[in-house]
């Protein structure tokens, strides 16, 4: 990665899939108190989730733009996860703060192409999510316009929570349809993502796997970051043989 593009948020570095499993500590779970300190435990990572709640899509209230911005020029990406009901009225602050991709959800916005468009022309990486109980295949006619397709594997709202394996026919199914489509869009995993559940989700297709509690409820954050990418990759890998 040129130097220059550590702290910019220019696409030429941002990380697109090739196959290499990603494991994305999410920063709900790391001290409020010394959120950079934290995030700088697990830089090896390349890339840190933000989750972004309004009280309103969630019963919780995180973090926002200023947050995201402090995080800056530590060589981590960024991603802003929108978990507000009005993703439209965020897209530019979240940008302007220096969020690399930013994800807002299908429920928030039935008709998503105006903001993934706009995204687009921000030039911010593009994601949509799923909760749970959103049939996956609600993504699938928005593939051409995304750089990152998330499958929530725990309502959104707290970290903690158990994973729910019913979603990993959600998870195989969109591997199908972004296999199909040979475009380069992530498979985003988020929701109780730890030592047992990780490589399900990779064997079921999943390349980039959010963890919060998994990494930063570990002794060693960085040591379970690392067991957590080992174990994914290999499942991954191993896939339909
Ligand atoms: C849910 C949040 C969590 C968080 C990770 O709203 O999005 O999924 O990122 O939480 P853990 O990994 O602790 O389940």
């Amino acid at each position: 990665m040129p130097a220059s593009c550590a702290s910019c948020r220019c696409s030429c570095s941002r990380p697109v899939p090739e196959g290499r499993v990603r494991v994305v500590p999410s920063l709900l779970a790391a001290d409020f108190g010394a959120l950079r300190r934290d995030m700088e435990k697990v830089a090896c990572a390349g890339w840190c989730s933000v989750d972004v709640m309004d009280g309103h899509f969630v019963p919780n209230i995180s973090l926002g733009p200023d947050a995201l911005k402090a995080l800056r020029g530590a060589g981590v990406r960024l991603d802003a996860h929108l978990m507000v009901s009005d993703p439209g009225a965020f897209l530019d602050s979240f940008a302007q703060a220096g969020a690399d991709w930013i994800i807002f959800h299908l429920e928030a916005c039935p008709r998503p192409r105006p903001l993934l468009r706009k995204l687009r022309a921000l030039g911010v990486g593009v994601g949509l999510a799923v909760n749970p109980k959103t049939p996956v295949e609600g993504l699938f006619p928005f593939l051409p316009d995304l750089d990152l397709a998330l499958v929530m594997t725990v309502q959104p709202g707290f970290g903690g929570q158990p994973f729910q394996e019913k979603t990993l026919s959600k998870i195989r199914s969109l591997r199908a349809a972004i296999d199909r489509s040979r475009r380069p869009v992530w498979l985003q995993v988020d929701g109780g993502i730890g030592p047992r559940t990780a490589p399900l989700a990779a064997g079921a297709g999943a390349d980039c796997l959010v963890s919060g509690s998994g990494v930063f409820g570990a002794k060693d954050p960085r040591a379970a970051l690392k067991r957590l990418v080992r174990e994914s990759q290999d499942a991954f890998d191993r896939r339909g043989r």
